[in-house]
């Protein structure tokens, strides 16, 4: 261990101690989402399951509510909804990650666990930190009881990358297939192109760049945090874009794959993952029952609406953790984990049209038939017309909207399922069994939230943890 790692491990259960009472005096804190105890979160990180638990890191800044340098925080669950905060995994302690221990992945092999991060170094000058002074480097920590790392090297530099690029190259997700191993990576291109760099191993150390995914037109200057995994056969690749023209400042979706991704493959149209306000970056993982669950950072990054819990000392949660599948057409559905439904009390029924009073951490399913209005708090509107089958979000008040105003999801077919999971100061609405999803951060006021969905009636559990 290093002289730094030594004060940083120091330092940040002081910080998380002192700022605990603080944050736990937020009435939005939530309670059924992963979220830092003090500080920073973005993306959910080195997804994975060692035994019967579930480990979700995610890029953490502990020293700053709107940012900082990146460590890797770390938490564990057997349910993937009581989560036990376990210590800070990953330190900005290394010359090769001083400024940044940027996203990545994890990789379980023989009890051993594998974190493939980006150190991210910014060299000191005159630079624009695009093309020039940064590094972005490939590396690895390894531990053997997920607590304590063994080991942590660089294994790539920008020079290892293929010619062409910006500095901009980040966000490993390794995993293995076939008895080999293999990676993939975000990347700018020096013209200002978004591609995926495809990497093969045999030891998990030595890689070689096989392979380059990207759309024939530039879409987007940047692709952020790809994952590349398979459901019963296709081939899916999720990217978040920067430079792409949606409702957000970045976007955040997939492609479906034809083709074999290592050698050469042709991209679907682009799908959106979520269409709300607040969802970036996810990354998914293989569970040992076989399902694919999947984390979203519920935040934009540079978005100019705001999040009240700064005053508290912290900011932003993950996603609730989302089962995929596919529907056959190289479409993605989501849905909340099964474990989700343990939590909830006994179901109301409320009619078209009642106004019913819930806990914020809420459950409501309904099967509309035609337009419907929700509404939630008396203060945001969820409006479905067949018509044009658009399903818009909108704030019909400031106080619990944060700078939030209004997004809108097209769906593929008439709107027929509906799901809201409410949390404490979150909303995620899924529309067709997940084809369609919008997540947003909200903040109501104490006390009861009131719902009211009229066009159809519905079932509404509370959800108590
Ligand atoms: C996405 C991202 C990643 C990067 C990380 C840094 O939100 O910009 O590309 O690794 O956040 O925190």
């Amino acid at each position: 261990m290093n002289a730094l790692q030594r004060d940083l491990k120091r330092l940040v259960p002081m910080v998380e101690a002192a700022g605990a009472a603080r944050a736990a005096a937020d009435l939005h804190r939530q309670k059924l989402h992963v979220q830092p105890p003090v500080g920073w979160l973005n993306d959910p990180n080195g997804l994975c399951q060692i035994g019967d638990e579930y480990h979700v890191f995610y890029q953490y800044g502990p020293f700053d509510p709107t940012g900082g340098v990146k460590h890797w925080g770390h938490v564990r669950s057997r349910d993937l909804f009581h989560w036990e905060r376990l210590p800070v995994m990953l330190y900005p302690d290394e010359p090769f990650d001083c400024h940044g221990v940027y996203s990545g992945s994890a990789l379980v092999e023989d009890g051993m666990l594998y974190l493939y991060y980006t150190g991210n170094v910014k060299h000191p000058g005159e630079y624009d930190y695009i093309k020039q002074g940064r590094g972005h480097n490939v590396c690895l920590a390894t531990s053997r009881d997920t607590i304590h790392l063994d080991n942590k090297r660089c294994l790539m530099y920008n020079q290892d990358y293929p010619a062409g690029l910006t500095c901009h190259v980040r966000d490993p997700k390794v995993f293995a297939l076939d008895g080999r191993y293999y990676m993939v990576l975000g990347a700018r291109t020096l013209d200002d192109h978004g591609e995926v760099l495809v990497f093969e191993s045999a030891d998990k150390l030595h890689w070689n760049h096989i392979n380059t995914i990207t759309t024939p037109k530039a879409f987007g200057y940047m692709w952020e945090c790809p994952d590349l995994f398979e459901l019963d056969g296709q081939w899916f690749l999720a990217v978040s874009p920067q430079g792409i023209a949606c409702q957000n400042v970045y976007g955040c979706g997939y492609f479906a794959l034809q083709g074999d991704w290592r050698t050469d493959c042709t991209l679907s149209e682009f799908h959106a993952l979520d269409d709300g306000f607040d969802y970036y970056a996810p990354q998914s993982f293989a569970a040992a029952d076989g399902r694919r669950i999947q984390f979203g950072w519920m935040g934009m990054p540079d978005a100019d609406y705001t999040n009240p819990t700064v005053e508290y000392g912290w900011q932003h949660c993950l996603t609730l953790p989302r089962v995929l599948t596919q529907d056959g057409n190289g479409c993605l559905l989501q849905a909340p984990a099964a474990e989700l439904n343990a939590l909830r009390g006994e179901a109301r029924q409320p009619a078209d049209g009642e106004t019913v009073e819930t806990d914020p951490c809420f459950d409501l399913t309904a099967s509309p038939a035609g337009d419907f209005v929700l509404t939630i708090a008396n203060g945001l509107t969820l409006t479905y017309t067949e018509a044009d089958r658009t399903c818009t979000l909108r704030f019909t008040d400031a106080a619990i909207a944060a700078g939030r105003t209004e997004r809108k999801a097209v769906l593929d077919a008439p709107c027929r399922s509906l799901r809201v999971v409410g949390d404490a100061s979150s909303l995620e609405i899924f529309l067709n069994d997940g084809a369609a999803v919008l997540s947003t951060r909200y903040y109501p006021a104490a006390g009861k939230v009131a719902v009211q969905l009229c066009g159809a009636g519905s079932t509404l559990y509370s959800l108590s943890i």
